[in-house]
């Protein structure tokens, strides 16, 4: 959580800052914050979005060609302009992304020596212990400091003696992007793209001393680092609305051609993953059994992933929200692999299930969308969606392109471990190879559709979502959307465990979203559910392929271009996305930052 961005060159910081923030913002958005060095060190803060700083920085005016901004998600303290980043200690200022976990500790320490925290943060601290120990050299200090702070801690830090920027992490991210004749430090690559896409990705215990024309990389030791330079294919354009009112529509318009790039270069005649996996016979026959972990969307695409290893490579799967996962110590088997969902590649729960599973000598294989993130860098081997950069918090792209990366992967195993017969291969990839078009058909379909029906729509307050089989991940994330977008309570269940608890909701305030699997055993099932529901004067929304568009009782029914069962979770997802976003819009929510949430998760 949180966002940092830091600059030195030649320019004035504040512009490069203020923008950078901005790309950072669905890192955190309770309140943000710059310093820039002038004569002395000049700091703007202001509680809430992006906007209050800039209104600010309008009336009061700073520059300088160093600086550091901050866009924070709350964890210690108030989301108020005290305790908004940057923190100041004399001549040391400081932005931190994480938690301190001594901090009474380091408080205590502090205020023998005089010191007294004027926010309630941690992380002001951090600027007090550097100017604690600043003797002159900034670097110094900086590797004294860290040696007295337990937790994550991703910090960038300026001093007003030192044409110098630092920045330091410890299990929060933060690279390094190389410029010409100016350098920067970022959360991550989004906000540098416009300047540069060459970038040092730091390791957990890494200090980078950086001035316009030179980066040095330091261990906590002292001892220097050489380190590639890694170069990234992302656009600037790709980080910008491009006309949308918003990047959460953009990034669902978007979303045929992320299924589209992830496959692309990964099915010729067949499924080719040997290039970018590297793995052997051997190596595929033995795994006889899937754990895959993630949280929130990317575990509800793991739930997908696990029905189609195990319903079509027949290799036993399971799915772990990860923030359960890493506290269960449930043991591993040697010829397990264990595969981690996320877009950011930074959710400490993921990570931490996942350093979990190198303890137990577990191949681990991540699903990634953000290139030389923590996830990706840290897994044994890893697979990269070509989402292309998500900004808005709510995930939508990134799903789509989860997906197709474990059905790739799924049909990739069923090959060598001859699962499936090459005709039904052939099958299968052919499905597959045309689910970029359907996503694209099945959101022209719905678009104007959901618009004109989210004045009705968005006067409940409650929903229901119901799938069956491969359909219930789809109706778990269709509820998440809703919720973290429109602030509509949506339950997603099991259609056939409704009978079980949740039909008492059901009557004339509850609508029921139902997915109608195009599947002809499980679709009699489902309109039974259906019928259940009607009786009790509850609303029909229906959600099914233009073969099955006449659903009776239904009052609304939005549909896909049709498909088979195992690949209908593409294409059902698109219509409820669109759904969520038109309400949330109507309503007038700020559908990019819901409110509390943050894009990446970096803290547990
Ligand atoms: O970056 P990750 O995929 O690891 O993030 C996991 C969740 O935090 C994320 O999917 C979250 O649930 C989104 N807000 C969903 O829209």
């Amino acid at each position: 959580m949180c966002g940092i961005v830091g600059y030195i060159g030649k320019k004035n910081a504040v512009p490069l800052l203020i923008e950078g923030l901005k790309a950072l913002e669905y890192r955190g958005y309770d309140s943000s914050g710059i310093s820039v060095i002038d004569k002395k060190i000049e700091t703007i803060k202001a509680s809430g979005k992006i906007v209050n700083l800039i209104d600010k920085l309008f009336k009061r005016p700073i520059n300088g060609n160093i600086g550091i901004g901050h866009t924070r998600w709350a964890t210690h303290g108030e989301p108020n302009e005290i305790n908004a980043h940057p923190h100041q200690s004399r001549e040391v200022a400081i932005v931190h992304n994480g938690i301190i976990e001594n901090a009474k500790e380091i408080e205590a320490f502090l205020a023998k020596n005089g010191y007294k925290r004027k926010s309630q943060t941690d992380s002001e601290l951090i600027a007090h212990l550097i100017n604690y120990f600043y003797n002159g050299n900034l670097l110094n200090a900086c590797l004294k400091a860290v040696h007295m702070l337990n937790g994550s801690f991703a910090v960038g830090v300026i001093c007003r003696r030192e044409k110098k920027l630092i920045g330091i992490k410890y299990k929060s991210p933060l690279i390094v992007g190389i410029g010409n004749g100016e350098n920067f430090i970022a959360s991550d690559v989004a906000p540098l793209l416009p300047y540069t896409n060459r970038f040092l990705f730091l390791e957990d215990g890494e200090i980078a001393e950086i001035d316009e024309d030179n980066i040095r990389i330091f261990d906590f030791r002292g001892s220097e680092v050489k380190k590639d330079i890694s170069t990234v294919d992302w656009t600037k354009e790709q980080a910008e609305k491009g006309g949308y009112k918003h990047f959460m529509l953009k990034e669902i318009a978007e979303e045929g051609d992320a299924v589209r790039n992830t496959l692309l270069g990964r099915i010729d005649d067949n499924i080719s993953l040997e290039e970018e996996l590297k793995w052997n016979g051997k190596f595929i026959n033995n795994i006889n059994k899937v754990v895959l972990v993630a949280c929130g969307t990317s575990y509800y695409a793991a739930l997908v992933g696990r029905y189609i290893l195990q319903n079509v490579a027949h290799i036993p799967a399971t799915a772990e929200v990860a923030s359960e996962f890493r506290y269960e110590n449930i043991l591993l088997d040697r010829n397990t692999l264990f595969i981690v969902i996320s877009q950011s590649g930074e959710t400490a729960d993921t990570l931490e299930s996942m350093s979990y599973a190198k303890s137990q000598n577990i191949p681990t294989l991540s699903i990634v969308n953000v290139q030389g993130s923590s996830i990706a860098r840290m897994s044994d081997y890893v697979l990269y969606t070509h989402a292309g950069p998500e900004i808005s918090v709510a995930s939508t792209k990134a799903f789509v392109s989860q997906l197709a990366i474990l059905y790739l992967f799924t049909l990739f195993l069923s090959r060598t471990k001859r699962t499936l017969n090459n005709q039904q291969l052939k099958d299968y990839t052919e499905e597959l190879l045309k689910i970029p078009d359907k996503i694209n058909e099945t959101f022209e379909i719905n678009l104007q559709k959901v618009q004109n029906i989210a004045p009705y729509y968005s006067q409940f307050k409650n929903y229901l979502y119901l799938g069956r089989g491969i359909l219930y991940p789809i109706a778990l994330e269709g509820a998440l959307k809703l919720k973290e977008i429109s602030y509509l309570h949506a339950e997603g269940y099991a259609a056939g465990e409704m009978k079980h608890g949740p039909i008492a909701l059901i009557d004339k305030t509850t609508p029921s979203v139902f997915l109608i699997p195009p599947s002809p055993l499980l679709l009699n099932k489902t309109l039974s559910n259906i019928k259940e529901v009607s009786s009790r004067k509850g609303e029909i929304i229906a959600v099914a392929t233009d073969k099955y568009e006449k659903i009776e009782d239904a009052g609304l029914v939005l549909t896909t271009p049709s498909t088979d069962l195992i690949f209908s979770p593409f294409l059902y997802i698109v219509p409820l996305q669109l759904f969520a976003y038109s309400i949330a819009n109507y309503l007038g929510y700020d559908v990019d930052h819901p409110r509390n949430l943050a894009k990446s998760v970096t803290v547990e």
